[in-house]
């Protein structure tokens, strides 16, 4: 992206509070807060979170962690699983590492107080699509997320080194001469503030808010991808966006989750008709991995001329439906339909986004003292496409090693506490006000129809000019606040993504090119990279 401004605001540090923390963690997600766990608690450590602490991707999981824990599964079993549905571009070292540490991050967790759902006293085990063994530990039926958290957040809230800054946004890394030196962010008690921090790490989830049919919450802008892009880090795999293939859409009703347990449990996929069509896609019916089944109802809506399939429910044991899934059952609820009874309409929508901020296996990325986790990173564990419920426990434990990492660097500099002279003088940008919620709209919208499940050079040559001609009078601007912060990031990372969509002429996992519809081994099983020209 050729001549963008390296920061989103002005300041100058004589005109600006200041903070000091040995270790910053941007980002309250499981990422985030895990990292924070992992520092020394002789060292300081400053959380900085959007929104409400509870308000992240991680807190809304159903499904759960994918763990080798029965006796009768294994690790290879688990890892070739991972490899198979990643597309060739996985890194088996880190699936290994990653898949290896599964039991010892449940049983931390289990230690730590969470209530995962048990089956007699072993824990119980569910089934997701492209695993081939149940292998997914759940909580409070399909609340995994929210119960995890709880025992996080609470942890990191007793923590006496942590502190926790809540509806606090992160405008930019602050550099320099390349090297991470903390962050600038804003918040409506102290307005822009300097936080000075020996190591930072990034853990500011993903983007899924680019997409106007997401699972994602409003927080999922991909602040941490643009940001981290403008600091001078290398992305990597930006064309890899996972559709979740089951989400509630009902008109006027919030795109919520229907989680690929239920198919676990042997819910179907049917069409306006009633007709089961898995079969006619994929032998492995309901239970294949999550980009194919995502394309099967693509092409089933448009055989059928419908805007949506159904998942069905009702042949099941409606006890155990209820017990399983109280939360699926609750908002369907709010929407008169009864999912022992009812047939639950769905669509695919946004969900993950596999690429991001590139690191090594301890979570480094390519800017010194700066660590990243969770779904802003790219690690190598999902490669093209992700296996069901291997994100959250990507999240521990890269947030572990991201953690640790970062603190015995912060440990072993003597001081990096001055404030270093880093400045952004003001530019005179126009004065015109922009209906930024038409431009975001209208950008989500864009990428639905032309960066979606499937696409193809026409639509993404379109797209990209929109979003260049969007940028051209957006990217200089200087915005008061968040809304226009997010919209900024939003195009960065539209921008790189369509860019990354167009380079890669295959179809490979969550990247489908109509144009290009197989997968090319020798001149694309390779990452797409990018890294802004001249750097930070
Ligand atoms: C789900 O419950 O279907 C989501 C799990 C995941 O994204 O890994």
């Amino acid at each position: 992206m050729a001549a963008t401004p390296r920061y989103l605001v002005a300041f100058h540090p004589k005109r600006m509070s200041h903070f000091f923390t040995d270790v910053l963690v941007l980002g309250g997600g499981l990422a985030g807060l895990r990292a924070a766990l992992a520092v020394d608690p002789k060292l300081s450590v400053v959380v900085i979170a959007k929104q409400d602490i509870r308000e992240s991707n991680s807190n809304y999981a159903q499904g759960g962690v994918a763990a080798v824990i029965d006796a009768d599964d294994r690790i290879e079993d688990h890892v070739a699983d991972t490899l198979q549905v990643g597309g060739s571009l996985c890194d088996p070292e880190v699936v290994r590492q990653v898949v290896g540490e599964a039991p010892q991050r449940i049983q931390e967790l289990l230690t730590w107080g969470t209530r995962f759902d048990r089956a007699g006293d072993r824990l119980a085990l569910g089934r997701e699509g492209g695993h081939g063994h149940s292998r997914i530990v759940h909580a409070l039926g399909d609340a995994t997320g929210r119960e995890i958290m709880r025992v996080v957040i609470q942890r990191a809230r007793r923590a006496p080194n942590v502190q926790l800054w809540e509806n606090t946004f992160t405008l930019d890394l602050l550099t320099l001469e390349g090297v991470c030196r903390g962050a600038i962010v804003w918040n409506d008690r102290h307005g822009k503030t300097m936080i000075w921090a020996k190591q930072t790490i990034l853990a500011t989830g993903g983007a899924g808010q680019l997409y106007r049919e997401t699972t994602n919450p409003e927080v999922a802008t991909g602040d941490g991808m643009a940001m981290a892009y403008r600091a001078g880090a290398e992305l990597r795999d930006m064309e890899f966006m996972q559709f979740h293939p089951t989400v509630l859409y009902i008109a006027g009703g919030s795109r919520s989750l229907i989680s690929e347990a239920t198919r676990g449990e042997g819910a179907w996929l049917v069409d306006r008709y009633g007709r089961r069509f898995m079969a006619d896609y994929d032998s492995r019916g309901e239970l294949a991995p999550r980009d194919v089944v995502a394309l099967a109802i693509v092409s089933q809506m448009e055989k059928t001329k419908y805007p949506n399939v159904y998942l069905d429910m009702t042949h099941l044991d409606p006890e155990r439906v209820r017990n399983r899934f109280p939360g699926i059952a609750a908002v369907c609820a709010e929407f008169d339909l009864d999912i022992t009874r009812d047939r639950i309409p769905v669509r695919p929508g946004a969900h993950y986004m596999m690429g991001g901020v590139v690191v090594d296996r301890e979570g480094r990325t390519t800017v010194p003292n700066l660590w990243a986790a969770g779904e802003v990173a790219t690690t190598g564990l999902h490669g093209a496409n992700r296996l069901a419920s291997n994100s959250l426990l990507e999240a521990l434990v890269y947030g572990v090693h991201a953690g640790e990492g970062a603190s015995q660097a912060a440990a072993r500099l003597q001081d990096n506490f001055s404030v270093a002279p880093i400045e952004n003088p003001p530019v005179v940008g126009p004065a015109e006000p922009l209906n930024l919620a038409d431009i975001r709209n209208s950008l989500q919208s864009l990428m639905w129809r032309d960066m979606g499940a499937r696409r193809d050079a026409e639509g993404l040559t379109e797209a990209l000019e929109n979003i260049k001609h969007w940028g051209r009078y957006v990217l200089p601007r200087q915005f008061a606040d968040p809304t226009g912060w997010e919209l900024q990031n939003m195009l960065y990372d539209a921008r790189l993504m369509i860019e990354a969509a167009l380079a890669r002429q295959e179809t490979r996992g969550a990247h489908c090119r109509v144009d290009f519809p197989e997968t090319d081994d020798p001149r694309w099983r390779r990452h797409t990279s990018f890294r802004i020209e001249g750097g930070a």
